[in-house]
């Protein structure tokens, strides 16, 4: 199989498993025991959660385990909701948010939260002018990406932040797709939470990070016992975390090589398409964009078709976010840059990583017109 969907999720690690393996035997014990099995579990998850802290630049006392990118967010909107009902009812967000942030914010809206969410251009950037005109005396907390999972734009978050912050409001980034892709550094971002999650950047599946800026006032989502400062009760998935750990400390170690060996690949997959094919078009910026990341409309060809042609092949793309693969509705990401609905249907998202190769490029450039006539002629008969 050649896999082209690292945005969905990536293959694990053999360092992260060899890594993982010991905490599912040998070191068992519950890390809130006092005894030597329990403090040996406790030792894991607190390595893990300094290894988070330095890939994000910040202390390990800022950093709360999660069981993923979905709950951080939840965690992260729900808990500063709570927190700060007193202040005002007022979050703001953006039209081209993960589903992990939208649904929680209109589940918010039936308890009486009033939500904005912020247009964007056609390249899906958000425009600092729109934010300080949508902020208001009783707005509690701005939540923005730094990086769409569809498309790839970044954002400039460090003067989003920048803007919110000098109004007193707090500011909370969605860093899924962004981490292992771009340098984080919460400080130069300016922001008071960041969610991360384990399995985008060749960690474990179901655990993810929240970092709270110390002297952020945050409720609970989750209670019980004390577990992470009494901010997410329950006894800590500790083999995964300790897998989180070794994954983010190997991102950051390769960052670099990684990013120079993504650019290269999508430049090749999109200059081979723009040759091979006709009536494509970009949905994804040219600049300020995700390096491994690439969507790409293709006229009058349903996008669903051409995954499934593809898939047939051995070759795994998607046509939007996995959380939303199986609808039938247009993505709304795509109908917020001005796309049309048929637009937004005809579109693939290719996503490289670490293990992409250019042999599997050229093996994708082979398959793909041929696939997208298919659906073309499909279309016209
Ligand atoms: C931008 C973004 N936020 C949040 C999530 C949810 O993360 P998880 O799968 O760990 O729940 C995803 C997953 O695709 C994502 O792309």
């Amino acid at each position: 199989m050649i896999y082209l969907d690292y945005n969905a999720t990536t293959p694990l690690r053999p360092e992260v498993l060899e890594a993982m393996l010991p905490y599912f035997q040998r070191h068992f014990g519950n890390p809130s025991s006092v005894h030597g099995a329990g403090r040996q579990a406790k030792q894991g998850v607190e390595e893990a959660r300094e290894r988070i802290a330095e890939f994000l630049h910040c202390r390990p006392a800022e950093i709360l385990f999660t069981s993923g990118g979905t709950e951080s967010n939840n965690l992260a909107l729900t808990g500063m909701r709570h927190a700060l009902r007193h202040k005002g009812q007022h979050i703001i967000t953006t039209a081209i948010e993960h589903s992990s942030i939208l649904e929680p914010l209109d589940a918010l809206a039936t308890e009486g939260a009033t939500i904005t969410k912020l247009p964007v251009n056609s390249e899906g950037r958000v425009n600092a002018d729109d934010l300080v005109a949508a902020l208001r005396p009783d707005t509690v907390l701005v939540s923005i990406s730094l990086a769409n999972h569809e498309i790839g734009t970044i954002q400039p978050i460090a003067e989003l932040s920048r803007l919110t912050r000098a109004r007193g409001v707090c500011f909370h980034v969605d860093a899924v797709q962004a981490a292992g892709k771009l340098p984080l550094d919460v400080t130069s971002l300016g922001v008071d939470l960041l969610s991360l999650s384990a399995h985008k950047i060749s960690g474990p599946k179901g655990v993810g990070a929240l970092y709270v800026r110390k002297g952020t006032t945050l409720s609970p989502l989750l209670r019980g016992g004390p577990q992470e400062r009494e901010k997410r009760a329950g006894t800590e998935n500790v083999a995964a975390i300790v897998g989180f750990g070794i994954a983010a400390t190997l991102a950051a170690r390769e960052l670099e090589r990684s990013i120079a060996h993504c650019c290269q690949l999508i430049q090749q997959l999109w200059n081979g398409i723009v040759q091979r094919i006709p009536g494509t078009f970009l949905n994804s910026p040219l600049h300020q964009r995700l390096p491994n990341t690439l969507n790409v409309g293709f006229s009058n060809a349903a996008g669903e078709g051409l995954m499934m042609g593809l898939d047939l092949a051995g070759i795994a793309v998607s046509t939007g976010s996995a959380c939303a693969a199986g609808s039938l509705e247009p993505s709304h990401v795509l109908l917020a840059l001005g796309r049309t609905a048929e637009e937004a249907k005809s579109a693939l998202r290719f996503s490289v990583g670490k293990e992409t190769t250019t042999q599997e490029i050229d093996r994708v450039l082979e398959v793909l017109p041929h696939v997208v006539e298919r659906v073309r002629k499909a279309v016209e008969s």
